[in-house]
């Protein structure tokens, strides 16, 4: 008997912010929209983001969304695509109020505008002093934005697939996309989704980490699948670290606590900032409070019995501003530090967070790949938008609010390019058995196996590796050996040994087919990375401790077959305005 199938115009893969807003726009364009999300579409990731979403209101201070496309362009080091900025930061103030339509409570000032706090890597006439761009819900704007996102795609009758994991993307002998194979996780059974046109928005891959603020959730599924296609990943090697992660845990303490007065000290006592970023001190941009908490640490600076992380201290704040402002934070502090905020600083450390790099795509959330001897192309029919997509906004480094602007204005954009696309294509391709069948190979592939290390055995050496060999600060030395340890790994891969299924269900199926997903997107991070001389934004080299545009200024494609590597140029060129050049990066 075949797999059975299920019909629609669209299939959003995610249920995050990015695939809740294109669905909704696909839903409001009157499309059959399917929304797949493997766990219950509230509980994405989109939900942990605690800081807020960058616009040029200027409802705090004078603003422009000039300084806030130069800023963007200066905080990815050059290497973001001027055209997707400008496009970005040009909608974030009326995608903001769209937002605030929607439902979401943003906090006000006195006057009843919008609340705006200060975060990294902020400033007011390209380079000046200091702006406050990111609007906030308290530090719960991800909560508020994901919520209000599906009671609206709840309302525009988007058709939710809750609990199902997408196996592999569905490809027809051109080239188009034609949907996907998923797994209902309840009951392990397999379903074809057939759509004329399919989006990716299933977040980042922060557990190639051992340290990180991402959810279990976050495994490099949507990425995988596109490498797995045959389609390259973008610029892996650019994986943020953010500077606050709860030390030893990982678990984010916001940048809004800087933005708000909060300030990092070393073991002396010193705000050590002051020497790192004079001028922006705690509120530079991430990769530089990153680099800079290590190099206090690495001088024997840090703090506690092992000298192993820097304070963060809001306690002069005082208790109303945490409570009012913070009061999430204060909640993880107490939960996973036993710290009071009011009382007792923070112990932090830097926490893998969100990867730069991802799906290519061009501003419309089309994927796009290299084709020989030309520009590059779309793929037809397939869409990719958030962190899993590389736009590419971030760059080498992303500022602080710009991802949960990023979701909504691209998964807005993607959402009306599909509406374009079936108007074009009006009826859906047929579906090749041989593409399936193929699908049905990545889901049963460990199904048969069993006599190598665990699954989570498997998956902590992984981590822990990707941890040691590609963090903060990489050489050639250790990226080389990092390249053959995750290589070796994959290997030992295909040898796992999933939990005993008659005992544990069939998630145990679905953790070999996540580690799997990680392995894949490892891969691809420390071979970009290794070959990469230079540094640029969060890609710290001090083997080559200078940024190179004259050989470096440019995109890394990675290739899952032959794990071959190819560059494509930086679009400098802005749409309306003139371009911002690369110049030295200091704050
Ligand atoms: O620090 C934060 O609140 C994180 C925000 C972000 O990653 O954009």
């Amino acid at each position: 008997m075949g797999v059975p199938r299920r019909h629609f115009d669209c299939l959003v893969i995610g249920a995050g912010g990015g695939g809740l807003r294109s669905a909704l726009q696909l839903a409001r364009g009157d499309a059959h929209v399917a929304v797949i999300s493997k766990v219950f579409p509230t509980r994405s990731h989109t939900v942990a983001a605690q800081g807020g979403m960058n616009a040029a209101l200027g409802n705090t201070l004078p603003d422009d969304w000039h300084w806030h496309m130069f800023d963007t362009v200066k905080g990815s080091d050059y290497l973001g695509d001027q055209d997707a900025i400008e496009y970005m930061c040009r909608a974030a103030p009326s995608i903001v109020i769209e937002m605030e339509h929607y439902g979401v409570p943003f906090t006000r000032l006195e006057n009843g505008r919008i609340y705006q706090r200060a975060f990294g890597g902020q400033s007011q006439n390209f380079g000046g002093d200091q702006a406050a761009r990111t609007c906030a819900a308290a530090d719960r704007t991800g909560h508020a934005m994901l919520h209000s996102l599906y009671q609206q795609n709840l309302r525009a009758k988007t058709h939710f697939f809750d609990e199902y994991f997408a196996v592999d993307l569905l490809m027809d002998d051109e080239g188009y996309a034609v949907g996907a194979l998923a797994l209902e996780v309840e009951t392990g059974e397999p379903l074809v989704i057939e759509a004329r046109t399919t989006l990716i928005a299933t977040g980042g891959n922060g557990r190639m980490y051992r340290t990180t603020s991402n959810a279990l959730i976050n495994t490099g599924d949507g990425m995988a699948m596109a490498l797995r296609a045959g389609i390259p990943l973008q610029d892996m090697e650019f994986y943020q670290f953010h500077p606050t992660g709860i030390a030893g845990m990982g678990a984010l303490i916001s940048e809004g606590v800087r933005g708000e007065g909060g300030y990092l000290v070393n073991s002396d006592g010193d705000r050590f900032m002051e020497k790192y970023a004079p001028s922006a001190k705690d509120l530079a941009s991430r990769d530089v409070v990153s680099r800079a908490i290590a190099t206090e640490v690495r001088g024997g600076r840090g703090c506690g019995r092992k000298k192993d992380f820097v304070y963060l201290k809001v306690d002069h704040l005082g208790a109303d501003i945490i409570k009012k402002r913070l009061p999430g934070i204060r909640e993880s502090a107490i939960r996973f530090a036993h710290t009071d905020p009011i009382d007792e600083p923070i112990p932090v450390y830097p926490t893998a967070h969100y990867v730069m790099g991802g799906i290519p795509t061009d501003r419309f959330g089309q994927v796009v790949v290299p084709v020989a001897h030309g520009p590059e192309e779309p793929v037809p029919g397939l869409y990719a938008v958030g962190e899993c997509a590389c736009v590419s906004v971030h760059g080498a480094n992303r500022l602080g609010g710009n991802s949960v602007l990023d979701i909504v204005v691209f998964g807005r954009a993607a959402g009306n390019h599909m509406l374009g696309y079936m108007a074009e294509n009006r009826y859906q391709r047929p579906v090749p058995e041989s593409s399936v069948e193929k699908a049905m190979v990545t889901l049963t592939r460990w199904d048969q196996r069993g006599d190598g290390e665990s699954v989570d055995e498997l998956c902590g050496v992984l981590r822990k590796t990707m941890e040691d060999y590609c963090g903060v600060f990489r050489t050639q030395e250790i990226l080389d050996d990092g390249v053959k340890r995750v290589l070796d790994l994959e290997r030992r891969l295909e040898h796992v040994r999933l939990r005993d299924h008659s005992k544990v269900f069939n998630t145990a199926r679905i953790e070999a087919l996540e580690l799997g997903n990680l392995m894949d997107v490892a891969v691809a991070t420390v071979v970009s990375a290794a070959a990469r001389k230079e540094s640029r934004g969060a890609h710290s080299r001090p083997d080559y401790p200078k940024r190179d545009d004259k050989n470096w200024l440019k995109h890394t494609l990675f290739t899952k077959e032959g794990y071959k590597l190819d560059y494509k140029p930086v679009r400098m060129k802005p749409l309306t305005v003139e371009s911002f050049p690369p110049k030295e990066r200091v704050y």
